[in-house]
């Protein structure tokens, strides 16, 4: 173990740590109830919102590969979650994982970041969820009180219900996880029935002219769609968050983590296949795109059913969302890197109250005061960061020796470094000026309009260039080394061949997302490291 912002943390101690002690967490949930987690977390705002302005405004009919890229992303993602989750059943997901392999000021920064992607995201979904309120009322011709939607307060426009889920969906998490894990499987039931109606219902107005013209924003259009759908599948990862509640992790989280992951993936690509197959995808409605559909077809039963299920379905979203949070907030305390507060289990309910209750509060405020379109791109880049460092920290893992630890640490960095640096090259338009701090730069005319061969301007040989030098050397090491550490639990395949893969493509989905959302990921994660100088370094437990 070393010393300093790069201790890590021993594998025997977490494992100690996970075993059931009095006042600990209770064990019940099982691989169906993982399973319904998973699903209930990631089918959501993605497919029932953000679909709409993917395919129209992004890749069009393309919008299927889209689906199908960002999926393939998530679930290789997954495999390296799967590894962890079983060598490590314990509360704090990705921020363990890193704890274990990289070092404490790594697990840290993505402690920090899953903010982004759990609470911030809580308030993402629950902004949507409103809209679906109105539509499912608009069913039966009532409508939300105007001050439920927007109250103006002084130049504030606060969004009353968004807050109120949010606060009612807390003190149902407050009270136990069974209760609403019960909760949960119920409107992931009616969540998929209305996703499999959407389906079945649409095939019939098919028409296949549609999908004419495939690629109407070229090739690239595919990679544009799938980093604004990414979102969709964020949340397979909660189910690796509730690893402590499990009857039997080893077998039950990998279990619960890949067939959610899987499902979802399967069936956003049949409902996108249908939507642009039902509306030329110019005409795609850009808020609620499935129960518009039906409506361009004259079916309004179909358009309140949808609207039913957009309303239990983003429900079940913030729940799982806001479930995931006070866990990692739980870890993060239980290591003396948050205040010891965030690690009190309630004596009668044995939840994380303290930390459940300080998650609903932000999550509320940020939902009742921030629009969701500014909040969606900071959640995907994110949670799309979280996932480069699990695939990152298995490789760190399988091939850390005692004799050399850190060897293997900066052999992945670098290897990340590359992979980096070819990814923005290949996603970004050199024709395009860059925008630093708001301020357009534009690009030299010779790196923009001069090209090698069609489609590929000089400019991008230079990242893609410098990229695949500096990546080759460690990926060249990675494929010779011997592994040292492969877990008797549940293996992800072919390492390192699909964590290589897994960090290129979320990170290729990052280089898609704008430089508001990069800006913004930088100041929170070095907001996070000032706090991390401040309290962290000197409170952490290992240190003692
Ligand atoms: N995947 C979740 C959703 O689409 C976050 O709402």
């Amino acid at each position: 173990m070393k010393q300093g912002m790069f201790r890590t943390k021993p594998v025997e101690h977490i494992l100690g740590e996970a075993a059931e002690h009095q006042g600990g967490l209770k064990r019940v949930l099982t691989a169906v109830d993982l399973t319904a987690i998973g699903v209930g977390a990631i089918i959501g705002a993605g497919i029932f919102v953000l679909t709409g302005t993917a395919a129209r405004d992004a890749a069009g009919p393309a919008i299927m590969l889209s689906y199908v890229f960002a999926g393939i992303g998530c679930i290789l993602a997954a495999l390296c979650y799967a590894e962890f989750a079983t060598r490590l059943p314990i509360s704090g997901s990705a921020y363990t994982y890193a704890y274990a392999s990289v070092g404490e000021v790594f697990a840290w920064i993505i402690g920090w970041d899953l903010i982004l992607e759990y609470t911030i995201g809580s308030s993402t979904v629950a902004v949507g969820w409103t809209h679906y309120l109105s539509e499912f009322l608009k069913g039966f011709g009532l409508a939300v009180p105007e001050f439920l939607l927007a109250l103006h307060i002084g130049g504030l426009t606060i969004n009353v219900a968004a807050a109120l889920l949010v606060v009612l969906l807390t003190v149902l998490l407050c009270v136990g996880i069974k209760e609403s894990s019960r909760f949960n499987a119920l409107m992931v039931i009616i969540k998929l029935a209305v996703v499999l109606f959407v389906i079945f219902a649409g095939i019939p107005w098919v028409k296949p002219d549609n999908w004419n013209p495939f690629f109407p924003y070229g090739f690239g259009g595919i990679f544009q769609g799938a980093a604004l759908i990414f979102f969709a599948y964020i949340g397979f990862d909660a189910v690796s968050t509730a690893a402590e509640e499990v009857k039997n992790p080893q077998r039950d989280l990998p279990i619960g983590i890949i067939t959610s992951l899987v499902v979802c993936t399967l069936l956003y690509v049949a409902v996108s296949a249908v939507i642009t197959g039902m509306v030329p995808y110019k005409l795609i409605d850009a808020g609620a795109p499935l129960a518009a559909a039906f409506g361009s077809v004259g079916n309004t039963l179909a358009q309140k059913l949808i609207g039913l299920g957009g309303f239990v379905g983003l429900t079940t979203v913030v729940l799982i969302l806001l479930m995931s949070q006070p866990r990692i907030w739980f870890a993060m305390a239980r290591d003396g890197l948050m205040f010891p507060w965030f690690s009190k289990v309630h004596p009668r309910f044995r939840t994380p109250f303290n930390a459940s209750i300080l998650t609903g509060v932000i999550a509320a405020v940020m939902a009742a005061a921030v629009p969701m379109s500014d909040l969606h791109h900071m959640v995907s880049i994110g949670t799309l960061f979280a996932f480069v460092v699990v695939s990152a920290s298995v490789l760190i893992m399988r091939y850390k020796t005692e004799e050399n630890p850190s060897e293997s640490v900066f052999t992945v960095l670098k290897l990340a470094l590359g992979l980096g640096l070819l990814c923005f090259g290949l996603a970004y338009d050199f024709s395009k000026s860059f925008s630093v701090f708001g301020f357009p730069v534009s690009m030299p005319e010779f790196l923009a309009t001069s090209v090698l061969v069609p489609g590929i301007q000089i400019g991008k040989l230079i990242p893609v260039g410098v990229g695949a030098i500096i990546a080759a050397k460690p990926m060249i090491q990675l494929f010779l080394w011997k592994q040292v550490n492969v877990p008797s639990t549940f293996r992800c395949p072919w390492v390192p061949l699909i964590p290589v893969i897994a960090m290129g493509a979320n990170m290729y989905m990052m280089a898609y997302l704008n430089v508001d959302a990069w800006l913004r990921l930088v100041g929170w994660l070095l907001f996070g490291l000032a706090i991390y100088a401040w309290y962290g370094v000197k409170h952490s437990k290992l240190a003692k």
